[in-house]
């Protein structure tokens, strides 16, 4: 079965999953921070090369400061607590976003763990932190516009590949498949550049239910899939075919 090499995950639902059970709302994202942790273990378990997860949007900030400080403390919890995991099993965590708005108590941590395992060659875990995809692709452009007018820039030379190397998933696999969980179907601003030809999959599950098991479900309909990028149906057989000679 075709894994996919990078998946993206928009944790939606644990507001619901905690209203539902007459809880507040932090408590959701705290069951919620237990499925980042299992969900990550079955990602480096079953050889995914990278997951990124949607953990705070641009968006988030306007909250109630009550909710934005809470998930900031699980955010810091989570840094502290999974280092040892992180680092034992060879993951190299990586942010994107705006991570110089979050405070201290976040992003030293943060910094930290990003720092000592940047050397691990296993899973990349990418937080997406104050991310947005908008503005992501905002700031790519800027930077592309400084280096055009310094002059180490043609504006000629401009392509997919050169925009791409200014985004801060230049390092990342493709995205190949992106999960969005608790039945909302919408894309929230997350990744939208490298979205192009990634399989989407929303599910109903809300975030906190969402274990390894929902996991492999996902991937094994990902493997169902023909990803055509573009091309047609009967290119793609042929070309299957062709790398199975090739590889015989
Ligand atoms: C969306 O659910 C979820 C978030 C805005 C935060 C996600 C945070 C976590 C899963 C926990 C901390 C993260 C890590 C990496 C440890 P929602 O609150 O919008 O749910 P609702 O739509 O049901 O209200």
């Amino acid at each position: 079965m075709p894994l996919p090499r990078h998946v993206g995950i928009i944790m939606d639902g644990n507001g619901r999953w905690a209203e539902l059970r007459g809880q507040s709302r932090v408590e959701g994202h705290r069951v919620g921070a237990d499925s980042v942790r299992d969900v990550t273990r079955a990602a480096r378990e079953i050889g995914l090369e990278a997951i990124t997860l949607y953990a705070f949007s641009s968006q988030n900030w306007s909250r109630p400061a009550s909710e934005v400080s809470a998930l900031m403390d699980l955010l810091r919890e989570y840094l502290l607590g999974e280092r040892d995991e992180i680092m034992d099993n060879g993951i190299r965590l990586a942010a994107i976003g705006d991570v110089e708005r979050l405070p201290s108590r976040v992003q030293d941590p943060l910094d930290a763990l990003r720092a000592e395992s940047a050397n691990n060659t296993g899973m990349v875990l990418t937080l997406a932190l104050s991310y947005g995809g908008r503005e992501s692709i905002a700031r790519a452009v800027a930077a592309l516009a400084r280096d055009v007018a310094a002059g180490t820039l043609d504006p000629s030379t401009i392509d997919v590949d050169a925009v791409n190397r200014y985004l801060p998933t230049h390092a990342l696999p493709p995205l190949d498949l992106l999960i969005r969980t608790s039945g909302e179907q919408r894309i929230s601003n997350f990744m939208l550049w490298e979205l192009a030809y990634a399989e989407l999959i929303f599910t109903d599950v809300l975030w906190p239910d969402f274990r390894r098991q929902h996991l492999f479900a996902c991937l094994e309909q990902y493997g169902t899939r023909e990803r055509r990028f573009g091309l047609t149906s009967g290119q793609i057989v042929a070309s299957d075919v062709e790398t199975d000679v090739e590889s015989t």
